[in-house]
Order: structure tokens, then C-alpha cells, then sequence
């Protein structure tokens, strides 16, 4: 341990790394129930991806329509394509509804219906009646930008219950004891360039998706999958990582969401020719089929040359014929998107769209507790709780994390046994990795490990796969692997603001989920919800409806292996 590296210690009961909602969500619950808490954030809280979510959380409240947190949970499971674990699926939906008065309680500012209920609209795959009955009204919203509204109401309660924020701080490594258990993480502080020991009696992992390791996504640039990397170094498994969603309608050239909610308030898709293709790929749900079977059907139609634009390369959003009403009140993200980054009118133009990654359904394998590892927990995007199996419905994102965090966040507080402290070696252990990225001195900058990894993703793990294609993936990555640990070059070894060595950091994390996401999607043989495999069409129920689970040595061989999904009645 060089002398500028002798970390800083500091003690509390609960160490959350991650600003997002999940993370806020169990900060605030922890703190309400005594706990001392510190939440390390790589951004000022506020600027977590959560804020970019805009259609809505799912509860069965019924404020429009009759509704039922048993049907919320039924099309919870099918839209996993039956992959989720249904102990944890039910323990979500059940407190979906108490969850949301809560949240409205602490001061969101819900868009109202005119009887003054908090407003609802559709979502994909929802519907009431298990699956038999009309559209569900389930995705409370605040117009279309529920996560930013959310993201505000957590962080003041944070700031009311007196949390302390690490801000501009990128977590480095679990920090293990001598028997293996999580004891806190070291921090590097970007403003002072010092490092510190956040040491604490559990820990929690939210550090969100790993959308960035793809070229084309509406996942912020923060989205760098740096929990599932940490998890990886400290010989954690991860879950279901194949399960990539893409979104179907993110604004084509600039790659930003334009929300399923514009769907949910009667938007129409539509192919060059100006048809509503989902009346052939699926008549009844139309353009709110679930996101795995729009984007197929999206891609196939340009595939077939239906695609629009002077090179039919994507596909139309047309709210054209939406009340002006709704789309300047139902709908105000979806309005200023559009004029800020295609300079169009959606009142008057079509709306440019194309499938682009958007979530990230696997992640750090835990219980229905959230229990990664002893004094470790893991929630929201960058845990496999698992909650949407292999795909997700939306609005059940925002959902998980505020049910979740809370529960986490509560287990944390009443965890009284402490481990075993760490020891200055075990310290030294944790700093390894950041010392070996620090000094790289090769002659390959980062940009050409990023550039080259996002082309692999983008053209091998995509919205249909085959096995030629991922072999192909998977040994590009592993070559790619090898060229990152001889030949990776940070030049600047400052720890004051360094950028590059951040973005190292960065892409060793993606580059490790990286290969977990294409070894495992070679692995399953079968489609099943967004893993669709053009050489196995048809589910393989007696072989595959299992989850995926992959470990991480130390060279980056990925080693495979199945778990067995939970059904409703499994207890730990
Ligand atoms: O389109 C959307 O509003 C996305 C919501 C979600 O992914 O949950």
C-alpha cells in the first residue's frame, strides 16, 4: 500500500453503495430504524440513472380499472417467461399498493385522475383477470417522469434522517475478513484523491445495470455495472445474465427512451410503409405486447424492408392523433425529447424509434432477502433477486427498488451481530485491483477496450442469437480479456478527478459482465423471453427453466452452472 493509499476508516452500521432509488429506498429505511448510514455515490445523488425512468410504478391500486395484486403478480411471472422466483415475485406485488401511499406520503407529487386518485395507465404484457381480462391500469406515473420525482422525494428523506453521502466517490472493492465475510468497501474520492475504508456491519450493494456495454442503450454512462464487477473480484455468482431487454422505442440516432407510456396512452407503431405491423406478430396486445416480442417484431420488419427512413433502418412512434392535452401534460419528456434531440414536433411528426438496451435483468445472485453473502446485500438493477426472470414488465423496475431497498434496508438496521474486523493485509487484498489498473502501462488506452467491447455486445449478444454468432462473441471478448490484462494503458496515475483511470475502472467492469452475459447466452439453449436463440426457438421447460449462474476466476474463465427456480411456497 503506497503512502498516498492509507485509507481513511470509517464506521457505520450500514454502507450502501449506490444513490439510485434502490439505494435510496434502504438508506431511508435504515436510517428510520436507527441505523447509522453511509451512501457512496459516484454522482450527486440526484443525477443516478433512476432519474431517467419515466412511465410509471406498478401497483395494483385500481384506481381506474378493478385490479389485483394477484393478477399483477400472475403477469409478473408470465412476462418472465416463467423464470422469476415466485416467492419473491409475490412478496413485491403484494406491497406494491402500500408501497406507493407511502411514497405519496413522503411528498411525491403523483399526476392526478379527476377524481383526485393518484393517476394510472397500461403497460405491456398487463392485464387484469390472470391474464384473461381487459388492460390493467397499474403504472402509477408522475406524467412520464416518475423516476426524477422518486429520485427527489428518496433524497430528501435521506437528508431528513441525517445519511451520509459520499459523493463523487467510486467504490473500488468489497473489503473480505479472514473468514470471507463482506466487512464494508474501500472508496476513492474523487475530489481529494483520497482513499477511505467505509467499514460497517452490512453492506449493500445498488449500483444499478450494466447497459453500457453496449453501443446502442437508454442507459446513462454511469451504468457501468460496477457492483456485478465487485461481486465477480470477491468470487460471487451472477444470475441469468443472457437476459438482456431491449426497449423498443428509444429515439433512433441519439439512442434516448422515448416511454412505453406514450404506448400505454394509445401511441401506434408503425413500419415504412405506414402499417401497424404488430397486428401480424400480435393481434390482440398490439403495440402493448410485451418489449421481447416487439422488439423481434420491430427488427424483422426491417429485416423484411418494411423499415422507414432513406435507408429503412428503423421504425415510426406515431402520437400524432393523441388529445394535445395528453401529450403536453400525460407526456412532457416524450415532447421535449423529441424537439431537443430530433429537432421534430410529435404533435405534427412521426417519431423516429429503434430497439436500443435498456435493462439489465440479471445480476448478483441473492435470496428473497436480498442476501448475496454473509453481511452483504444486493438490490434493485444490479441484483438477480429474481423478480422479472427473462424479461421484464415496465414499471416494475421502479417497483422492485422501492420494495427491495426498503426491505433491505430494514434487515439491514436489525442486524446487530458484527464480523470479524478486517485486517490491514485484507485491506492491502482489496487494493489489488485497483493497483493493477492504476499502473497499466501497455499501449492500449481505454477508449480502444470500450469502443471494441460495445462493437462485440452490440453485434453478438443481440436481439436474436445463434450460436455461430455467440461463439464468435464469446472468443472476441476472451481475446479482448487477454488484451486488457498485458496490454491496458492508463497513463495519468493522479487520484485527483482522474477520469481516464475512472473509465478503466469502468470497462474492466463491463468487460467481466461481458463475458458472463455471452457465455451464459451460448450456455442456454432455448429462447426464453429477451434470450432468443434462432437455432433453439421453442422454450426447453425440462431442461432450461432454471436460472443461469456464472463465478468469475481470477484468469476470467467463466464457469457456468444452473439453480433452481423458487416457487411460492420456498422459505429460507
Ligand atoms: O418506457 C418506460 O417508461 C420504461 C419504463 C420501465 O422500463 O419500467
Amino acid at each position: 500500500m503506497t503512502k498516498d493509499q492509507q485509507p481513511t476508516p470509517h464506521s457505520y452500521d450500514t454502507v450502501i453503495i449506490g444513490a439510485g432509488g434502490a439505494g435510496l429506498r434502504a438508506a431511508v429505511a435504515a436510517a428510520a430504524a436507527g441505523a447509522r448510514v453511509a451512501v457512496i455515490s459516484k454522482v450527486p445523488p440526484t443525477r443516478s440513472h433512476t432519474v431517467a425512468a419515466q412511465g410509471g410504478i406498478n401497483a395494483a391500486l385500481g384506481n381506474r380499472a378493478a385490479d389485483d395484486w394477484h393478477w399483477h403478480a400472475y403477469d409478473t411471472m408470465k412476462g418472465s417467461a416463467w423464470l422469476a422466483d415466485e416467492d419473491a415475485v409475490n412478496f413485491m406485488c403484494e406491497r406494491a399498493p402500500a408501497a406507493i401511499i407511502e411514497l405519496e406520503q413522503m411528498g411525491m407529487p403523483f399526476t392526478r385522475d379527476m377524481a383526485g386518485l393518484i393517476y394510472q395507465r397500461a403497460y405491456g404484457g398487463q392485464r387484469t383477470e390472470f391474464g384473461k381480462g381487459g388492460l390493467a391500469y397499474r403504472a402509477c406515473a408522475v406524467a412520464d417522469r416518475t423516476g426524477h420525482s422518486l429520485l427527489h422525494t428518496l433524497y430528501a428523506q435521506a437528508l431528513k434522517y441525517q445519511v451520509k453521502f459520499f459523493v463523487e466517490c467510486i467504490a473500488l472493492d468489497l473489503v473480505k475478513n479472514d473468514e470471507g465475510a463482506i466487512t464494508g468497501v474501500l472508496v476513492w474520492q474523487l475530489e481529494t484523491g483520497d482513499i477511505h475504508y467505509v467499514a460497517a456491519t452490512t453492506t449493500i450493494i445498488a449500483t444499478g445495470g450494466f447497459g453500457q456495454a453496449y453501443e446502442s442503450t437508454t442507459a446513462s454512462s454511469i451504468c457501468t455495472g460496477d457492483g456485478g464487477g465487485m461481486a465477480l473480484r470477491a468470487g460471487l455468482a451472477l444470475a441469468d445474465m443472457e437476459f438482456i431487454q431491449f426497449h423498443p422505442t428509444s429515439l433512433y440516432g441519439a439512442g434516448v427512451l422515448v416511454t412505453e407510456g406514450a404506448r400505454g396512452e394509445g401511441a401506434s407503431l408503425l413500419n415504412g410503409k405506414g402499417e401497424r405491423f404488430m397486428a401480424d406478430y400480435a393481434p390482440e396486445d398490439m403495440e402493448l405486447a410485451s418489449r421481447d416480442k416487439i422488439s423481434r417484431a420491430m427488427m424483422a420488419e426491417i429485416a423484411a424492408g418494411r423499415g422507414a427512413g432513406k435507408n429503412g433502418d428503423h421504425l415510426w412512434l406515431d402520437v400524432r392523433h393523441l388529445p394535445e392535452d395528453i401529450i403536453l401534460h400525460k407526456l412532457p419528456s416524450v415532447m421535449s425529447i423529441c424537439q431537443t434531440f430530433a429537432r421534430l414536433d410529435p404533435r405534427k411528426d412521426l417519431i423516429p424509434v429503434l430497439p436500443a438496451v435498456h435493462f439489465t435483468m440479471g445480476g448478483i445472485r441473492t435470496d428473497r432477502h436480498s442476501l448475496a453473502a454473509p453481511h452483504l446485500l444486493a438490490i434493485g438493477e444490479a441484483a438477480c433477486t429474481s423478480v422479472h426472470g427473462a424479461n421484464r414488465l415496465g414499471c416494475n423496475a421502479l417497483l422492485e427498488l422501492v420494495i427491495f431497498g426498503k426491505a433491505a434496508g430494514e434487515r439491514a438496521a436489525a442486524t446487530k451481530e458484527k464480523s470479524r474486523p478486517a485486517t490491514t493485509a485484507n485491506l492491502q487484498a482489496a487494493l489489488e485491483h485497483f493497483n493493477a489498473v492504476r499502473n497499466a502501462r501497455g499501449s492500449l488506452g481505454t477508449v480502444h477496450f470500450k469502443r471494441e467491447l460495445k462493437r462485440i455486445m452490440q453485434a453478438h449478444a443481440t436481439i436474436f442469437r445463434r450460436e455461430d454468432i455467440l461463439k464468435t462473441g464469446l472468443s472476441s471478448l476472451q481475446e479482448l480479456w487477454r488484451q486488457w490484462q498485458v496490454e491496458r494503458r492508463v497513463s495519468d496515475t493522479s487520484l485527483l478527478w482522474n477520469n481516464e483511470l475512472v473509465e478503466a475502472l469502468e470497462v474492466d467492469n463491463l468487460l467481466r459482465q461481458s463475458l458472463c452475459v455471452m457465455a451464459s447466452a451460448l450456455a442456454r439453449t432455448e429462447s426464453r423471453g429477451a434470450h432468443y436463440r434462432e437455432d433453439f426457438p421453442a422454450s426447453n421447460d425440462a431442461q432450461w427453466k432454471h436460472h443461469s449462474e456464472v463465478r468469475m476466476t481470477a484468469d476470467g474463465t467463466v464457469h457456468t452452472a444452473k439453480s433452481m427456480v423458487r416457487g411460492a411456497d420456498f422459505m429460507v
